[in-house]
């Protein structure tokens, strides 16, 4: 096989929304949708042939594959990603799915008795709270009065601007804080609708009660340690949180406890393994990193552990009672394709806990496509953020090996040249594992010119022509945008997707055309796909920087001085301003590029 006959349908944009049900049934960091891997699956492979990833995470990869009748062998470091895949790709029958969940909640239901008992204000009936809104409490420097964050929020949602009682002004960096207040409850009234209430002195006994259980100290759990870059990064000291236990209201700890050992006793393994799948996927949501808006509930960040200021304390059960019907949901497209049928997808599905730059279970050329999305550098530490989840599974990710660039800590000490080492020794191993002639697909973003520059002689120095036969642009929908307006911590929200050959002995002797790099004209390819910007063409910054590298690669340039902060300059001075929410150019004010640019 030289070039796939299908190589040409091969859309340079692919556009995947993340609002799919297969990739909303449980999150992890940095999942590509299945639907953006699909179409390269079909292009790189024909049916019954292997797939390999060996970033594998979540196992979209994997799930492209076999919904397509190949075969997947997924590996990573990630306990949690190796969970969560077989979660999705374990095969159990709707009705027994929804039978067993009822019963494991009704046991847990039971167990915690009625710790999320409230006393509903219009009849006084004793009724399940569905949700409780915490908020920080902040004490003043200078009267010490304490300061309910939530109850001096502007009306427009903004932070207090002082103390309410000496009008000391309010600096929530610098203020202490006490312990977190219960501002409001939310339960069902008599016609089943949500209504909000004041929280009572009954209210404030049963979460004293929950705190004073003594099943808090079995509810699993794990240091988050100092050594981890996640505990610098999100104030954990600061914010006194140690543990991944502490991360969960006393009610809620107790509430997954009984659900997690009701699971836990499930005797069919696969059901098992579905209802421990959906029980990961709500963690956190039932943690305190639920943010609470006025608008509507703000989703948990899950990239870092950060607990905002007004929060929820959400009903466990209702959590896991949605859970369910997404997963169902989610199952209904995955298992739709009638070859699945046959078989168990996960027989086809191998996942195991490997470094990618130590591919021992694979042989050599067995492969006939790789699809791998690797860490970006530095944007996100995946074994210290899966803690929280993984103290649950009783199995933690192996970090020695991480392909991440350190910042923090004795481990920055020549981080970069560790994650470049892993870099290369992994693509040397997809270039061992992978027949000649096929290709390797890799998924990459990032805001830096020098890890861009990394990534293309890694490929390159494996032995992969550097040419690639396809460059696409993946937009994954809106993500976050922070720091694109001061131009200095960047964020791209478009990862690129290269596609490399593996040459054929013949095309390996005279590979050297497609070997050679060159420095290119950075400014000159900037100043270019400014001015070439049409109004139509005009989406975000990051789709402009997408654009730039993926020219430079197709003119073979070396990609080192070309970074996103460069571009956002340039657009700058051609006039265009760039939303800081939303990341979007308007090019309502665009003038002619500045000559230096030119
Ligand atoms: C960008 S994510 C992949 C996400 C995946 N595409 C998905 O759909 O879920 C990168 C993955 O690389 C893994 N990783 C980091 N260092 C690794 C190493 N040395 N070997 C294997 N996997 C590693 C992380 O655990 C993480 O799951």
């Amino acid at each position: 096989m030289i070039v796939p006959s299908k190589l040409t349908e091969l859309p340079a944009i692919i556009t995947a929304p993340r609002t799919d049900p297969i990739y909303n049934c449980h999150s992890y960091l940095t999942k590509v949708p299945v639907a953006a891997i699909e179409p390269f699956i079909e292009t790189f492979t024909r049916p019954g042939e292997v797939v390999a990833d060996f970033f594998g995470g979540s196992g979209m990869t994997g799930l492209a594959s076999v919904r397509l009748g190949r075969k997947a062998k997924l590996s990573d470091i990630s306990a949690l990603g190796r969970h969560i895949a077989r979660g999705y790709a374990t095969r159990v029958s709707p009705e027994d799915f929804t039978e067993r969940a009822e019963e494991v909640v009704s046991q847990a239901r039971k167990a915690i008795g009625s710790l999320y008992a409230t006393r509903r204000v219009s009849d006084g009936a004793e009724v399940e709270m569905v949700r409780t809104v915490w908020s920080f409490t902040y004490l003043c420097p200078s009267c010490e009065a304490p300061l309910i964050y939530y109850r001096h929020l502007s009306s427009k949602g903004e932070a207090p601007k002082a103390c309410p009682g000496c009008k000391h002004p309010f600096a929530r960096r610098r203020w202490k804080r006490s312990a977190d207040t219960p501002v409001e409850v939310v339960a069902r009234n008599t016609e089943g609708r949500l209504t909000e209430q004041p929280v009572s002195g009954f209210d404030l006994h049963m979460i004293e009660e929950a705190a004073q259980d003594a099943r808090q100290s079995e509810v699993p759990s794990l240091p988050i340690t100092e050594d981890r870059e996640m505990f610098s990064r999100s104030g954990l000291r600061k914010a006194g949180l140690i543990r991944t236990s502490d991360f969960f209201s006393p009610r809620n700890a107790i509430a997954l406890l009984e659900l997690w050992r009701a699971i836990n006793k499930v005797g069919d393994p696969g059901l098992r393994q579905k209802l421990s799948f959906a029980f990961t996927a709500i963690l956190p949501r039932a943690s305190r990193r639920y943010q609470w808006s006025a608008q509507r509930p703000l989703n948990a960040q899950n990239q870092t552990y950060y607990i905002a200021p007004v929060y929820y304390e959400w009903n466990v059960f209702e959590l896991f009672g949605r859970k369910v019907d997404a997963v169902l949901r989610s199952d209904e497209i995955l298992f739709d394709n009638a070859s699945l049928l046959c078989g168990r997808p996960e027989g086809k599905l191998d996942y195991c806990l490997a470094s990618a730059n130590l591919l021992a279970h694979l042989d050599s050329e067995s492969v006939d496509y790789v699809f791998t999305d690797p860490p970006f550098g530095s944007n996100i530490f995946y074994s210290d953020m899966n803690l929280f989840h993984e103290a649950w599974l009783g199995e933690v990710t192996n970090y020695v090996s991480e392909a991440v660039v350190y910042t923090t800590g004795k481990r920055k000490n020549g981080a970069a040249e560790r994650y470049e080492a892993l870099l290369r020794s992994s693509f040397a191993e997809a270039f061992r594992i992978l027949k000649p002639g096929r290709y390797m697909s890799v998924v990459f973003g990032n805001s830096s010119g020098r890890i861009w520059g990394l990534v293309q002689r890694a490929v390159r120095d494996a032995g992969f022509k550097s040419a690639p036969v396809h460059v696409a642009i993946l937009d994954k929908g809106q993500r976050s945008v922070k720091g694109l307006n001061s131009g200095s911590e960047s964020v791209v929200t478009v990862d690129l997707i290269l596609t490399l050959q593996k040459p054929s002995p013949s095309q390996a002797e005279r590979a050297d055309d497609g070997h050679r790099l060159q420095s290119g004209d950075t400014q000159r390819l900037i100043a270019e796909a400014v001015r070439e910007l049409s109004s139509d063409e005009v989406r975000n910054a990051s789709h402009v920087y997408a654009s730039i590298l993926r020219r430079a690669i197709q003119e073979h340039c070396t990609l080192d001085e070309l970074h996103l902060s460069d571009v956002l300059l340039a657009l700058r001075r051609a006039g265009y301003t760039i939303n800081p929410k939303t990341g979007l150019l308007s090019a309502e004010k665009h003038k002619e590029p500045q000559t230096e640019l030119a």
